[in-house]
């Protein structure tokens, strides 16, 4: 079954610029696989003779004053840490042992793992996010309440199951040997069913045994293309106590290395303090950031360096970091990331562009996944993976879209006043998602 809309049409080129069709058209429709795709994308003027040949008598949905746009991607994200949202702490470590470990606890009930991870996804779509990296806990259960009620919604979705045999509390600590098995036998149960995705999950390395880090080494080097997601170099405190606990290590990205641990799938969260050999590394492993604005401005953590990554050239790309962060919302986190950018003190400041900000949490962010043609995008081949946007969708923002005299103007506006009011409709693998209450 094939479908057509018509309305403005925002998507990117090779290079990541924002390609935009004022009045544009995209039809979705089963390709060979039966994967539901993107069959045509552009100007409706310049593709209505094409439109009309290759698939005559089709209906075009006209969306007046909308405008279509790709699902965004979130690269790092916790949907235990749902509730954990807006706890103040006097930075990472402290947060960690007064309300994330103790909240992730609870998640070793099967029942109470599913009611969040519904209400995880319902809050994901209502922001528009139709892909996100997520860690679990370390609970085994976790893993599959979340990855069941993914399967349900028909979501390209990346998880895994914490691993943490050390400095942690009763409740969440795992047990070394048993927590590598678990790994296996989830990637074996989950990795690449439907659109699934599974990632090899060292929650950071102050909390894995040497041998739990080589264990996951191991099945990073054993199953090529599933996914690791881990943090590193995010707060002062943490990087003192990775250095006592890894003296012989030149840097705390490099006790990852030494472990297996960086490759091409491997999403390191926060990235912020560290130097040029660590991006080297980064670069040459072909490992990649996840930049978490929202969460490094509301733990006191740091800015992260766009010069720094670009001049060195590592990838990166945007993501909430729920519960740390403070937004399921890209629209938040972009605007955060462009707040960031701009902080002049602890690095020079720059501005990011609206379109490159939200390449960053689309198709930039699907390329550092390794999902670069998959998502992300609009043009022909992607997954139909989209949103319905109302740039009309407040009084600000109404009047404030209306007066933009071009395409920066637009979006930015969008990115500085928009949240989930924005986010009209979803359509997840080319159907609409059904509506979320508010
Ligand atoms: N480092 C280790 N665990 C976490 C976590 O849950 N959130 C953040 N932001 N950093 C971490
Ligand atoms: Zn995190």
């Amino acid at each position: 079954m094939m479908h057509a809309y018509r309305s403005a049409l925002l998507r990117f080129n090779q290079q990541g610029q924002v390609l935009y069709d004022e009045d544009g058209v995209l039809v979705i429709g089963p390709d060979a696989t039966g994967r539901q795709v993107v069959q045509l994308a552009g100007d409706y003027g310049a593709l209505q003779a094409r439109l009309a040949s290759a698939f005559p008598g089709l209906a075009v949905t006209p969306l007046p004053g909308r405008i279509l746009a790709p699902g965004f991607v979130d690269l790092h994200i916790h949907y235990p840490q749902t509730d954990v949202i807006g706890s103040p702490a006097d930075g990472l470590l402290p947060w960690l042992e007064n309300y994330t470990f103790p909240h992730e606890s609870r998640f070793g009930d099967p029942a109470y793992a599913a009611e969040v991870a519904r209400f995880f996804l319902d809050e994901l779509q209502r922001n528009g996010v139709t892909t996100a990296l997520t860690f679990a806990t370390s609970h085994p259960s976790s893993v599959d309440a979340l990855m069941s009620e993914a399967r349900a919604r028909g979501l390209r979705l990346i998880a895994g199951k914490v691993l943490q045999d050390r400095h942690s509390p009763d409740g969440v600590r795992d047990e070394t040997e048993q927590s590598l098995i678990d790994t296996e036998t989830l990637i074996r149960k989950w990795h690449g069913v439907e659109r699934l995705g599974y990632a090899i999950t060292p929650r950071f390395a102050p909390t894995s045994s040497e041998r739990q880090l080589r264990g996951a080494g191991e099945l990073a080097a054993k199953y090529r293309d599933v996914w690791i997601q881990s943090h590193v170099a995010e707060n002062r405190e943490e990087i003192a106590w990775v250095h006592e606990l890894f003296p012989q290590s030149r840097s705390y990205l490099s006790v990852y290395e030494e472990f297996g641990l960086l490759r091409e799938r491997a999403v390191y969260a926060h990235c912020i303090h560290v130097d040029d050999a660590d991006r080297a590394l980064m670069r040459d492993r072909g490992a990649v950031a996840a930049v978490c604005p929202t969460s490094n401005l509301f733990l006191g953590s740091g800015f992260f360096d766009y010069a720094g990554a670009d001049r060195v050239g590592h990838g990166y790309g945007l993501a909430s970091d729920v519960g740390g962060g403070t937004s399921f919302s890209p629209f938040r986190t972009m605007l955060a990331a462009y707040y960031v950018g701009r902080e002049g003190v602890a690095k020079p400041g720059l501005s990011l562009s609206p379109q490159r900000l939200w390449w960053l949490h689309t198709a930039g962010a699907a390329q550092a996944l390794g999902l670069e043609g998959v998502i992300g995008n609009l043009q022909p081949g992607h997954e139909a993976d989209f949103l319905v946007l109302n740039p009309a969708a407040t009084p600000l923002l109404a009047r404030k879209t209306a007066q933009a005299r071009n395409l920066d103007e637009l979006l930015f506006a969008l990115i500085v006043l928009g949240d989930e009011r924005v986010v009209e409709r979803v359509a997840v693998n080319g159907a609409w998602a059904a509506p979320v209450p508010a």
